[in-house]
């Protein structure tokens, strides 16, 4: 049995094979429309989320699945004090397949150890997100038909922002990829994302402040929110939250084949006179998160492409004829 708690427990092969199972379901998302049949997903969120809980259980009701769970850790017994691996052991019971989210980093990790099921990362604390890095890998390569080669900016908050660290863990992997990582001083990627994963590799990257200056370099530019709720001063963050606010006249120096991508939520780093430049891909993002999902749940549930099972019966036949 196989989990997704971090970026790198899929080989490039292996997330290379999930986007094309993506791009399938894309192509034809009633192809895959009983997959799951029978099955059950459980999204188990201790913190709040839009995109990625909704995405996963729309993800396991194309798959003709069910989906049960809660919102938030108020609505479960963790309100009562029980532990993640009592709760995990407790939902084996009743799914196939669980998405945790919570605020403690490691608290995915955790509950595999005590599960029967497979466990997702959906997210913990300013650790990791790996299913968001599965979605802006789709958008990448959808926007840029590869995932090398490419000079990627990071804007914003590259401190508490998991999922600009699951990007740059499985980003890092690609030939020809180099990191522009944009932030003020407080506001840097740590330590150890710099040192066990650019500096280990030689991944060629460097930091910047001002994102007009580097604005002419970048194929992606990844915005991010400031993480409010990982502050420890509200003071802090009020005065960082402002810094970086992509509007229409900024992008006068970008590449006209530049993507601009944002795992949302956004609150003010991106004016929403952006929204409707052909570079804005945020919006296809939330979409091609149901893709990455329903391939994710494929795959750990180890059921097959009903496309692709098609596809090598078609070859088959016709080998025959
Ligand atoms: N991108 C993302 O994780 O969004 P949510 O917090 O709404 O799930």
């Amino acid at each position: 049995m196989r989990h997704l708690i971090d970026p790198l427990d899929f080989t490039v092969e292996e997330i290379e094979a999930l986007l094309d199972v993506a791009d399938e379901i894309a192509a034809d998302r009633q192809a895959f429309r009983q997959v799951c049949q029978g099955k059950t997903l459980a999204t188990l969120f201790y913190e709040a989320s839009t995109r990625t809980r909704l995405s996963f259980e729309a993800a396991m009701l194309n798959l003709g699945g069910n989906v049960l769970g809660f919102a938030t850790a108020d609505s479960s017994s963790a309100a009562k004090g029980e532990s993640v691996a009592d709760t995990i052991r407790t939902v084996s019971c009743y799914a196939d397949i669980c998405a945790m989210r919570h605020p403690k980093e490691g608290a995915p990790l955790r509950a595999s150890r005590y599960s029967r099921i497979p466990v997702i990362n959906a997210g913990d604390g300013g650790h990791q997100h790996p299913t968001q890095t599965l979605t802006d890998l789709m958008t990448i390569r959808q926007r840029r038909k590869q995932l090398g080669h490419i000079t990627i900016g990071l804007c914003g908050d590259l401190k508490f922002g998991r999922t600009v660290h699951s990007l740059i863990k499985s980003l890092a992997r690609y030939e020809g990829v180099k990191f522009i990582l944009i932030s003020p001083e407080e506001l840097r990627v740590p330590d150890y994302v710099i040192e066990e994963v650019l500096w280990d590799k030689g991944v060629p990257f460097v930091e910047a402040e001002d994102m007009e200056l580097v604005m002419d370099q970048l194929d992606i530019l990844y915005m991010t929110r400031v993480q409010k709720e990982r502050f420890f001063n509200e003071e802090d963050y009020v005065r960082l939250k402002d810094t970086y606010i992509l509007t229409p006249d900024k992008l006068a120096a970008a590449k006209p084949g530049m993507a601009i991508l944002h795992p949302l939520p956004r609150v003010n780093e991106i004016s929403i006179d952006v929204d409707d430049d052909p570079r804005a891909a945020y919006f296809e993002q939330a979409q091609n998160g149901v893709y990455v999902r329903m391939a994710l749940i494929m795959m750990l549930l180890e059921l097959a492409s009903p496309v692709a099972a098609g596809a090598r019966t078609g070859a088959l036949q016709k080998e025959v004829r």
